[in-house]
């Protein structure tokens, strides 16, 4: 892997041919780099967070307030990131957390995250509301780890079929986000009347799911039946003025349905299958979809079922207060993830940030505790590593990246992370990843 040095070494010297990173390293101008590039609304479903957003702030104020201070004349020349998790030995302290509904960001979405985590030896969360199904994502990971994010489905049918292929995919352990059960406020895209999902875009795990698309059959078989609240009370009838925009929704879900894909089917000369006008079934898909996404009736209780379930590790990501690692653990889980999902759910809470010391604190060392939610830059890493966290979620800059350059940016914002990581260590006078402690922060004796 290269080091800090040697990727710092390489924008300089591009930099005497007159060439500059197409891909920011300061954050601020990745971000708007990105903005510039991305739709209205991928940029609000990206950028955007819950309420007035004072979480997100919180996300930031929180690492921000955490100073660090550097030792000089200690030996760092030999550095090494890697750290244990689950059984492994990670060459970084970053995985790539689970991102939704990536198409949004650049079209090839997880083939373009997945071929730059390859490059870079980074794991990836696989998200449950991907754009590209599981199997295809793993496929072009190689070897390369991953973990499967489960948001559980009021269809349990579903959730074992998750699961399940999860399993046969190679995850290292199912993350369940606790913290998605209903989806927050998020005031940008209920400005933009936007929700991806209701298009069909980032729901490529379900529609290529044999239970969930028997659930799909089914309604369109018995159309009256196995329909919860939510599929009809919101059908609209379009206006005149209405209808292009109606048609547009409707060509993306027939889009979206597997047998229209690229590649599918057999003996299409192009390759693409047309899925006729009449055909039900990608509108049902949306509305089955909306129908079992997630459930609010959930208790510690139930990861008892999702242990029957599978033998892979069980990890659950957003728990926020201590209380709820204590009962992670007697609830026999794996490891944590502290996360407030970068701000998009609760207005007003704290810092993820915030969290972690106490989280740490309740677990004692017992299992890993990971941490996410406003991870910037290497600086932001080492912080988070000497509180106590054992590896961190990058989330939204790579993203950025994938908007503005595809593969090519995850790749460059990822060793930009990486490169300042290695350097800060260094600079902090700490040789190894896994030697961080409170001891570089101020206020340590
Ligand atoms: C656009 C977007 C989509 C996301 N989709 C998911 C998801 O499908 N599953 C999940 O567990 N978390 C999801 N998250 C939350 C991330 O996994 C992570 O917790 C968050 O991005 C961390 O905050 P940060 O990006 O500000 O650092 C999403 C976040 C964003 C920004």
């Amino acid at each position: 892997m290269s080091t800090g040095r040697d990727i710092q070494g390489r924008i300089y010297r591009a930099g005497l041919f007159g060439t500059r990173p197409t891909v920011p390293t300061s954050y601020d101008e990745l971000e708007a780099a990105a903005q510039r590039r991305m739709s209205a609304e991928a940029w609000s479903y990206v950028y955007g967070g819950a309420g007035l957003q004072s979480t997100v702030r919180a996300n930031r104020e929180a690492l921000d307030r955490v100073r660090l201070v550097p030792r000089y004349l200690v030996d760092v020349e030999q550095r090494d990131l890697s750290v244990d998790l689950l059984g492994r030995r990670l060459s970084s302290p970053l995985l790539l957390a689970p991102i939704g509904v990536l198409e949004m960001a650049h079209p090839d979405a997880e083939y373009a995250v997945a071929r730059a985590a390859r490059e870079l030896d980074v794991p990836m969360v696989i998200s449950t509301q991907g754009s590209v199904a599981m199997e295809e994502t793993a496929r072009t990971l190689g070897a390369t780890p991953r973990l499967f994010q489960l948001y559980w489905s009021r269809d349990e049918d579903v959730v074992r079929s998750f699961v399940q292929r999860a399993e046969s995919i190679g995850a290292d352990a199912i993350v369940v986000t606790l913290d998605t059960h209903l989806l927050g406020w998020r005031t940008r895209d209920l400005d933009l009347g936007y929700l991806p999902f209701a298009r069909a875009e980032g729901i490529a795990q379900y529609t290529s799911d044999p239970a969930f698309r028997a659930l799909v059959e089914g309604r369109v078989a018995t159309p009256a039946q196995g329909r919860g609240a939510s599929a009809d009370a919101g059908e609209v009838r379009p206006s005149l003025r209405q209808i292009p925009a109606a048609l547009r929704a409707l060509s993306s879900m027939r889009r979206h349905w597997p047998e229209a894909a690229p590649g599918s089917g057999s003996g299409s000369g192009s390759g693409r299958r047309r899925v006729g006008l009449g055909d039900p079934r990608p509108r049902a898909a949306v509305e089955t979809f909306l129908d079992v996404f997630s459930r609010s009736d959930l208790t510690w209780a139930d990861l008892a079922r999702l242990r029957e379930m599978t033998r892979l590790p069980i990890m659950v990501k957003g728990v926020q207060h201590r209380g709820d690692a204590r009962l992670a653990l007697e609830h026999g889980v794996d490891g944590l993830v502290v996360s407030n999902h970068g701000g998009r759910q609760v207005d007003g809470a704290i810092g993820s940030l915030e969290a972690l010391p106490g989280v740490v604190e309740e677990v004692d060392g017992r299992v890993p505790v990971l941490f996410d939610s406003g991870i910037r830059g290497g600086a932001d890493v080492v912080k988070a590593l000497a509180l106590g966290a054992r590896a961190v979620l990058v989330g939204r800059p790579w993203v950025y990246g994938l908007a503005l350059a595809g593969e090519a940016g995850v790749r460059a914002v990822l060793e930009h992370l990486l490169a300042e990581l290695d350097l800060t260590l260094g600079l902090v006078g700490v040789r190894t990843a896994a030697d961080l402690g409170p001891h570089v922060l101020a206020g340590a004796a």
